[in-house]
Formats: structure tokens, C-alpha cells, sequence
């Protein structure tokens, strides 16, 4: 089970430089069961973890449901299998996997909360905001350093519009999130957005520099990149100076740049290597997503699909954004909208695609669809400081 966890600790990561040791290791683990007979939920880890390697996303999902099924209180395969919902954009399953679990789990059971802030997240992917508060809430009760239950609530508030409320939550909770844990970065960007939401860009800055993209991190988490992407891209829209932080976060991505492996990261890279001039870096990425894609072996993995269809078009838009051609950027981004959530993560992270679009389509003078994107935005959030000020 050691090496279960770490292979399951490897393939997680997204980052194919990790994967290579997983296969490595998944050879090890073949070695110890032909040695030694192992227990049928070692068997179905061992099996999820193989097709996972292969990269087919939606068959782990289900082999991982296979497992839960027969152990529902396997907290390294509910914790997985919530990862990987989370990178397939399935909010359903999201929510659904760790509910079916739920009832045989034992509220007194010291793992508890961490469930039930898995659930609390999974409700707010499923757009029960209210639901989801209370849940997380109730979960930091019993834990109050639970950093996936405090960034499940901070989702909750943002989708609910509470931005005041998600800023005092974020920073009277600041060290509760922040001491070493895998999940500051993100933690940090949450807080960004609600601030960036306030209009206060200096706390953004420094909450950027001191947990999301710290100068004495050598190399940070692929994690902590797509979050520094991902708060510097909206302050990019806004024709922000950021300094030479653009250029740091470039630096640090140009490694795993060839990766092709999560489209999700490559979107990411893609936007530090426009937003920071690199054009030779920003080809590059093209040129390795489009060799990715009409390489027949490829075509098992669900990251193909994704590529093709969202990732790759994405790209293609950012560029454009860099060199200005709004128009462009419009015509690209428009057909591919509603496939957007197919790259994975969360509603607040790919509401950066969104806001791209509806900056070239302010910036390229398209006047119905800015006013249609406008009134989704206000009909959702209609006291967000950001959506009022596009209006006009
Ligand atoms: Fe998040």
C-alpha cells in the first residue's frame, strides 16, 4: 500500500516528469504481488493505478467508483477519485462520489471532516452554493486547519457573491491555511480574487509574493504555477504592471513547457509566455500541442480530446490576446465556450477564460456578445464590483 500511495502521489501531481516514476514503481508493486498474495482492495488500486498510467481519466474515475463500491471507506480512493473528478470537470461525480460514501463512514471517525469537506466542495461544482457553506462550515468545527474544507467555503462565498465575507473568512483564517501545506498557493489565489474583487492590488501583491510565488521557492508545484498564471492573467486583462513577476513565472514553467500531459497546465504556461513577451516559448508550446495531437498513441489518453478540442484553441486565443487581435480572440474563444469545463478544474479557475473573452470582446468593440456575457455574469452575480464596472 506504501507504493500505491506514492504512485497514486505521482500520477496526481500532473506533472509528467512525476508520472515517469510511477511506472517505475507500478513495476515494483507487480513484483511484490508475484511474490505474495495481496488483498482484493489492493488488487483494485493496483488496477485503477495501471489504467491511470495509460491516461484514460474517465476509466480510473470508474474503476476507482469500483473500488469505493466494495470499500467506502477508502480515504486514499475517495480522495483520488475527487482529484480526478475535479480534473475531468465531471461536477456531478464530484459531489456524488463522496455522497454514496458518506453513510458508512463513522462521524467519529478522526478523517471525518476531511470527508465532509471533500463533500462540501464537490456541492459547490454542483452549484449548491448554500448547501455547501454549511457543510464546509460545519466541517472546520471539527477541524479548523482542514485547508480543503477552508477552500471549499472560499469557493462557496465567491460563487455566492459574498466577497467581503470570503475576504474576513480567508485572512482571519490565514494561518490556518498557510503553514506548509500543499494547497497554500491556491489558498492564496482565492484570497487574491476576493481582493482583487475590493479593488485592494496591493494586498494582492503581497499575498502573491508571499505564498503564491515565493522567492525562496527553488521549484514550485505545477499547482503553484497554474495559480500564479491564474491571479497575474486577471491583472494582466486589466492592463496591470506586475513588475518582472511575469518573467519569473515564465521561468519556472519553461521545464514542464514540452510536458503536454494536462492541458489544463498547458493553458496556464501558455498564459505566462504571452503575458511576459516569450514568443519563442509561446511557439514552442503550439508546436508541441500540435505534435501531441496527430500522435495516433495518444489518442487513449482523455487529455487527446481535450487538447484538440479546448486546449489547443486556447492557446491559439491567448496568443492572440498578447498581440492584441481581440477579434480574433472572440472568434476562437466563442465556439469552444461551453467545452471549456472539459479541461478540469473549478468554476472560479476557469472563470479566467471567461473574463478573457469578455475583455476582447470590450477590446474588439462586440457589442451583443459583451452585453450577453455581461447579464449571465450580473444575473449571477449581480453586486460583483468587477461585472458592474464592465457594464459601463
Ligand atoms: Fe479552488
Amino acid at each position: 500500500m506504501a507504493h500505491i500511495f506514492k504512485t497514486h502521489m505521482d500520477l496526481v501531481s500532473t506533472d509528467r516528469r512525476y508520472a515517469k516514476g510511477a511506472k517505475k514503481r507500478l513495476k515494483i508493486i507487480d513484483e511484490i504481488m508475484a511474490m505474495r498474495p495481496c488483498n482484493r482492495r489492493e488488487k483494485l488500486h493496483f488496477q485503477a493505478l495501471k489504467i491511470w498510467l495509460g491516461g484514460d481519466l474517465w476509466k480510473v474515475s470508474k474503476a476507482l467508483d469500483e473500488l469505493l463500491e466494495k470499500f467506502p471507506t477508502d480515504i486514499l480512493a475517495l480522495w483520488m477519485g475527487h482529484q480526478i473528478d475535479f480534473y475531468l470537470g465531471d461536477s456531478k461525480n464530484i459531489r456524488d462520489r463522496i455522497a454514496s460514501c458518506i453513510p458508512y463512514w463513522d462521524p467519529e471517525h478522526p478523517l471525518y471532516s476531511f470527508v465532509m469537506g471533500m463533500y462540501s466542495f464537490g456541492l459547490e461544482e454542483a452549484h449548491e452554493f448554500e448547501k455547501a457553506e454549511d457543510v464546509g462550515m460545519a466541517a472546520l468545527e471539527s477541524n479548523p486547519e482542514d485547508v480543503w474544507s477552508i477552500h471549499a467555503v472560499a469557493h462557496a462565498l465567491e460563487m455566492l457573491g459574498r466577497f467581503d465575507r470570503g475576504a474576513d473568512f480567508m485572512e482571519n483564517r490565514l494561518h490556518d491555511w498557510s503553514e506548509i501545506n500543499f494547497l497554500v498557493s491556491h489558498n492564496a489565489i482565492h484570497t487574491i480574487l476576493y481582493r482583487l474583487e475590493q479593488g485592494q492590488l496591493d494586498r494582492c501583491v503581497q499575498l502573491f509574493d508571499t505564498f503564491v510565488l515565493p522567492k525562496c521557492e527553488k521549484k514550485p508545484a505545477l499547482l503553484g504555477l497554474v495559480d500564479g498564471s491564474s491571479a497575474l492573467w486577471r491583472l494582466f486583462l486589466e492592463d496591470v504592471d506586475v513588475g518582472d513577476r511575469w518573467l519569473e513565472l515564465a521561468n519556472h514553467w519553461h521545464p514542464s513547457a514540452d510536458q503536454a500531459f494536462y492541458s489544463f497546465n498547458d493553458v496556464h504556461a501558455m498564459m505566462a509566455f504571452v503575458a511576459s513577451g516569450d514568443d519563442k516559448a509561446a511557439d514552442a508550446m503550439i508546436d508541441t500541442l500540435n505534435a501531441y495531437i496527430v500522435a495516433p498513441s495518444n489518442q487513449a489518453e482523455s487529455n487527446y480530446g481535450v487538447t484538440r478540442d479546448v486546449g489547443l484553441p486556447i492557446c491559439h486565443a491567448l496568443k492572440s490576446y498578447g498581440r492584441k487581435e481581440y477579434a480574433k480572440v472572440v472568434d476562437m474563444l466563442v465556439p469552444i465556450r461551453d467545452q471549456v469545463i472539459r479541461f478540469g478544474g473549478s468554476h472560479a479557475q476557469r472563470d479566467v477564460i471567461e473574463r478573457t473573452l469578455l475583455e476582447a470582446g470590450l477590446r474588439s468593440s462586440s457589442k451583443s456578445l459583451t452585453e450577453m456575457l455581461l447579464s449571465e455574469r450580473l444575473a449571477q452575480r449581480p453586486n460583483s464590483i468587477y461585472n458592474l464596472a464592465k457594464l459601463g
